[in-house]
């Protein structure tokens, strides 16, 4: 029998089936909720990722996960995971159990489990390094941002597209000294600014819904969650830049070995999300994007999204359990 094209099964199977495995993720972290304990919390989310993942009928590689083989016993880059190795479609698995370890540990707000997949060849295979991140939701034309420019002058544009002035544009930023710069050149411009402890996955998808009010997202962060970030933004319409921030030599080291040859590029979505992919993200703890595990009695809840960049589509997915516990979870 033919191998089952990766975009027929990117299309009729694992679309819903991804939820499963972000909910199995966010429910295992959700134990470890204000508890202290990053390790353990990040821990749980990994194993139960890794369980669920092996269930899903694909030949998939890891191309983003919890870092390179010899320091992550599981979900490490380049592991193939999938139920079906030698027969299913070969897809390509951006990942993070648990994006916002401290959230959790410390019952913060917008902690997530989150994963990306896409055919072969179509994520880029980002380092585990710093990305500076630009991000717009929807709706603006083709060059309303550009990463090489000023905080300002990117605010300037983005009010000029949006028709209002720039100090009623709203910036998510990451909490970070590092930041002062952008912090410093955004009041200055008079714009609000909404400061999270950790998360910027969510930081940048809240530029996507106009209820959180957030117009863009700047600062730097890990690059795995830029390229998950992408994904997400890719099947809304919106725009992310990134570019690779190397702090030593091993960090360059490490991307070559990724095949990253210009070191200084500006990645645009569709060059870090290509071709079709699917988004999906479980709420671990309660946030902008979606709420968190919720367990009352023998009842456990989740919420979760999931969408595709090909249509357009989103799914928000409730989902009610009941006695979890008997099953292990
Ligand atoms: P973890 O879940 O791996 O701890 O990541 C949380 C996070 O806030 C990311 O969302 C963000 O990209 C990165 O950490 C920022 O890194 P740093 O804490 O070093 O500034």
């Amino acid at each position: 029998m033919n191998r089952a094209t990766a975009s027929h099964v990117l299309d009729r199977v694992l679309v819903l089936e991804m939820v499963r495995v972000t909910e199995a993720a966010a429910i295992a972290a959700s134990s470890w909720v204000g508890r202290g304990d990053n390790d353990a919390a990040d821990a749980a989310a990994v194993e139960a990722m890794r369980v669920a993942l092996n269930e899903l009928p694909m030949d998939g590689t890891v191309v983003i996960g919890e870092g390179e083989r010899d320091e992550a016993p599981m979900l490490y880059i380049g592991e193939r995971v999938g139920s079906a190795p030698d027969s299913g479609p070969k897809i390509d698995i951006a990942l993070d159990p648990l994006e916002g370890t401290t959230l959790t540990a410390h019952a913060g707000p917008n902690a997530l489990a989150v994963l990306a997949i896409a055919e072969n060849g179509c994520l880029l295979n980002a380092p585990d390094v710093y990305m500076q991140k630009l991000a717009i939701g929807p709706g603006y034309p083709e060059g309303t941002i550009d990463l090489r420019k000023s905080p300002a002058d990117n605010v300037r544009s983005i009010a000029k597209a949006k028709g209002v002035e720039p100090n009623e544009i709203i910036a998510c930023v990451l909490e970070r000294d590092r930041h002062d710069c952008i912090i410093a050149e955004l009041r200055a411009l008079g714009c609000g600014i909404k400061l999270i402890p950790d998360g910027d996955v969510a930081g940048v998808i809240a530029t996507a819904d106009p209820d959180t009010g957030i117009d863009v997202y700047m600062g730097s962060g890990g690059a795995p969650e830029g390229v998950l970030a992408a994904a997400a933004l890719r099947c809304v319409g919106g725009q992310i830049q990134g570019q690779l921030l190397f702090r030593n030599d091993d960090e360059v080291a490490r991307a070559r070995r990724w095949g990253i040859d210009d070191l200084d590029r500006v990645y645009t979505v569709n060059e870090m999300a290509k071709g079709d992919c699917i988004f999906a993200a479980t709420g671990v703890t309660d946030g902008s994007l979606l709420r968190g595990v919720h367990k009352r009695g023998n009842k456990t809840t989740t919420e979760s999204v999931v969408m595709r960049a090909s249509t357009g589509t989103v799914r928000r997915v409730s989902t009610e359990y009941r006695d979890l516990e008997h099953r292990g979870l």
